[in-house]
């Protein structure tokens, strides 16, 4: 999407340097960096300490990673490593391991020769597969948004209220849960986004009002607090929040805090959607309270926080008294009786097991 008026994606190939780079995300909104991958330990890097993060990018992170291992030693012995390694750095966004897999069962099979451009034509593929999932789901997410204005009067704004960072940083380009938002834009329907600030890391104040201003979109960065009293106060007409993996029945797990926009939702009548793209399906799971582990983070992300000091330079301020240790699971699980659809790059399907087994019949396992 577009930084100014140039288009970018999140992450790239750099033809004529032949590195990958990135956008480097620890600094948005103020400082714009790109920076280089190159050995494992800089994309592992990257993965874990969050350079890149959201589902989608961070399994098309894992891809290029495996392509330049490839380039280094396409042993099976380099495979099986690198695969372990990467695997290793985040664990609740499924779309790691699919990536992963992906690449492993490509190459395993091939001659040692063949390896390096082989896997470099499918981290390629599986970079530009994801940009066409996400605009599919802004395809068919418009007509949730085109629903609802059609039941408003002519010109009156849709409030869509959106958590964390599902917009083109955590995927490739488009974005899961901001990609029906360019779509309504682009269709002249007026719409409104309530930002959740997303606490503890703030990827919603950081990085979602970025992308909503990069595009002017109407937006307000609200508290993550908020969003129940807005939607009693009919403010919010519609939820959209992406996942970092959904279960073969319908459990989605995402950002923490997505639980309780999803309980209040339920409670005011809001119709809550979640923006899924297949590869963060994770079609071995069925309970996602019971199965999918949750990443712990370190606890200074919750006692301190990082923003732009006076000076202009980003710092980080201690918010709590010396002593008090912090907790902070990153995820939560929003159980499928509170979703109203799964927009996929397929359709919009019920949050079910039925609705997901018609949706991608070939990926069901019983
Ligand atoms: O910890 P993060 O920033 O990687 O978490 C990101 C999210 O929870 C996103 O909502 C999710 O990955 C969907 S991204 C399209």
């Amino acid at each position: 999407m577009k930084v100014g008026d140039k288009h970018y994606r999140s992450i790239w190939f750099n033809s004529e340097t032949g590195r990958v780079q990135i956008i480097d995300q620890r600094w948005l909104p103020h400082e714009f960096r790109v920076v280089d991958l190159v050995s494992r330990a800089d994309f592992a890097a990257s993965i874990r300490d969050m350079w890149v993060r959201g589902a989608p990018l961070i399994g098309a992170t894992a891809a290029f990673a495996m392509a330049a291992e490839m380039g280094r030693d396409p042993s099976d012995a380099n495979l099986d490593e690198a695969w372990e390694e990467l695997n290793a750095t985040r664990p609740t966004a499924i779309n790691l391991r699919w990536a992963l897999n992906e690449m492993r069962e490509l190459l395993r099979p091939l001659p040692l020769g063949d390896r390096a451009k082989a896997a470099h034509a499918r981290a390629l593929e599986i970079n530009d597969e994801d940009v066409e999932r996400n605009r599919m789901i802004g395809v068919h997410g418009l007509e949730i948004i085109r629903q609802i204005a059609a039941k408003k009067q002519p010109g009156e704004v849709v409030n869509i209220l959106t958590h964390c960072n599902a917009g083109w940083l955590a995927t490739v380009d488009w974005g899961t849960a901001t990609s029906p938002m360019y779509h309504a834009v682009a269709d002249g329907i007026p719409i409104h986004i309530w930002v959740d600030e997303t606490r503890p890391r703030n990827q919603g104040a950081l990085l979602t009002s970025w992308e909503m201003n990069s595009h002017d979109i109407p937006h307000h960065l609200i508290v993550d607090n908020a969003g129940g009293h807005l939607m009693q106060h009919g403010q919010v007409d519609l939820v959209i929040v992406g996942t970092d993996r959904t279960t073969a029945h319908g459990d989605v797990c995402n950002k923490i805090g997505t639980y309780l926009k999803a309980l209040a939702a339920k409670d005011n009548g809001v119709p809550f959607y979640v923006a899924l793209p297949s590869p963060t399906i994770d079609w071995t799971v069925k309970d996602g309270v019971a199965e999918i582990p949750i990443e712990e983070r370190d606890d200074n992300e919750v006692t301190h926080v990082q923003g732009k000091l006076p000076d202009g330079s980003i710092g980080s301020v201690q918010i709590s008294p010396d002593g008090t240790p912090g907790g902070n699971p990153a995820f939560d699980v929003t159980p499928r009786r509170l979703i109203t659809g799964l927009i996929t790059e397929r359709g919009i399907c019920e949050a079910s097991p039925e609705g997901l087994a018609a949706m991608f019949p070939e990926r069901v396992i019983s």
